[in-house]
């Protein structure tokens, strides 16, 4: 953090601390709040505060079992900047900067794996998807090339880079401003493909916004599938239509529906639909560290049960049902997706993808996407054809 004066990386530090722990947001929202009237910095030293954000959050529990609780949020915000805190004889869990119940939980889903594991969620790997539905995938990667990215294309899906390298921040590429480039993670990739959208089809989404999955069955089905999309959050339904609009989506195909999915009354069957539900985001630990911290089990407990009640409406919906969960817990993929096993036939259209956790019935038909194997968030999904419809 050259050049920045230890007085504000340390403000800022405790700052992001203060609104994670208290407000329960993400490191970019608390990042944002942090900044707000004393952040005048140049772009790299932005850039270099904001790791810096991420990365303390990211050992705050480390910190907190070296130093005690009960410390000022600027105590511990500045023994990390100073590098005063060391892990000798800390727990494991304390190591890897997670609470105890979430290392304990993990140990007993992965066993020996759970240190790779650990290790993956502090790692975020970039994966942007090229959106055909805006500029052609040649002209994509030459823009890249020539702002000087390096890439690798991703061997399952050919419209998928791994960015490995880039001169700048991703989001400030051309075209990623231009909406040709989209930063979205392989497990969402998965998920849409797992649907395998045709041109024709009539889809529901039921938990759309803001819209990333429906953008990529539009790009996918080239403009021609019919979606209706549903999500509980006015606000981010109407955010979500306006980016459907940006991303080249035909808009006269999408019809957006502000509405609870358990109740939404519809009256026709549709050939697909997709449920990424709502859900706790533990596999997204590497995307948002202060997840470590904001993770609790009666949030897992909370969402469990309002998944069991999606997934049940979801089979009398449409012939055809992809569940997706962005979670490493069982609790809301294995056991909300057993609990319509008799109503549906599962199958298993990505051959890449690991199993679903051993002990759990049918767990040979699920796809769990795993950061340590896959190099993605953790995922859950599961296909089902509807015995019924
Ligand atoms: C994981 S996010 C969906 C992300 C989206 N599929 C995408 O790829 O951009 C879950 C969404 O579920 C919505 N949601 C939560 N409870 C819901 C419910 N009962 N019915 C419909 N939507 C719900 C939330 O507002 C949130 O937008």
């Amino acid at each position: 953090m050259q050049g920045l004066s230890k007085r504000l990386v340390v403000k800022v530090l405790s700052r992001v601390l203060y609104n994670v722990v208290n407000y329960r947001v993400s490191v970019d929202v608390a990042f944002k709040r942090a900044c707000k009237g004393v952040c005048k910095l140049s772009l790299a030293e932005r850039e270099a505060l904001y790791n810096a954000a991420r990365d303390f959050i990211s050992d705050y529990i480390k910190v907190k079992c070296f130093l005690g609780v009960g410390r000022s949020y600027s105590s511990y915000a500045r023994a990390w900047v100073e590098g005063g805190v060391s892990e000798e004889g800390l727990p494991e869990w304390c190591r890897y900067g997670v609470s105890r119940w979430f290392y304990e939980k993990l140990s007993s889903l992965v066993g020996g794996e759970v240190r790779e594991l650990l290790t993956s969620l502090s790692k975020r790997v970039l994966w942007a998807r090229i959106n055909t539905l805006k500029a052609s995938e040649e002209k994509v990667l030459r823009s890249l090339s020539s702002e000087g990215v390096d890439y690798v294309v991703d061997s399952n899906y050919p419209y998928l880079l791994q960015i490995i390298k880039s001169p700048k921040p991703v989001r400030l590429l051309s075209a990623v401003k231009n909406y040709e480039l989209i930063l979205q993670d392989k497990a969402s990739v998965a998920v849409v493909e797992a649907l395998n959208p045709q041109p024709g089809d009539d889809v529901l989404d039921m938990a759309f916004a803001p819209g990333m999955k429906t953008s990529l069955i539009m790009m996918l089905s080239d403009n021609k599938a019919r979606v209706v999309a549903v999500d509980i959050s006015y606000k981010r339904s109407l955010l979500g239509r306006q980016l459907l609009g940006k991303l080249g989506v035909d808009l006269s195909r999408v019809y957006v529906i502000v509405n609870d999915s358990r109740s939404t009354q519809l009256r026709k069957v549709f050939d697909k639909v997709l449920l990424d539900a709502p859900c706790s985001n533990s596999g997204a630990v590497s995307k948002d560290p202060g997840l470590k911290i904001t993770l609790t089990e009666s949030k897992i407990r909370y969402y469990s049960a309002v998944q069991k009640e999606l997934i049940s409406k979801s089979v009398s919906l449409g012939k055809t049902v992809v569940y997706s969960t962005c979670s490493l817990m069982p609790e809301e993929g294995e056991e909300v997706a057993n609990t319509i096993s008799e109503k549906v036939r599962f199958y298993r259209p990505i051959q890449w993808a690991s199993e679903g956790y051993e002990p759990y019935e049918h767990h040979s038909y699920f796809m769990r996407l795993h950061p340590h194997k896959h190099l993605t968030e953790g995922f859950f999904i599961c296909c089902m054809v509807s015995k019924d419809l």
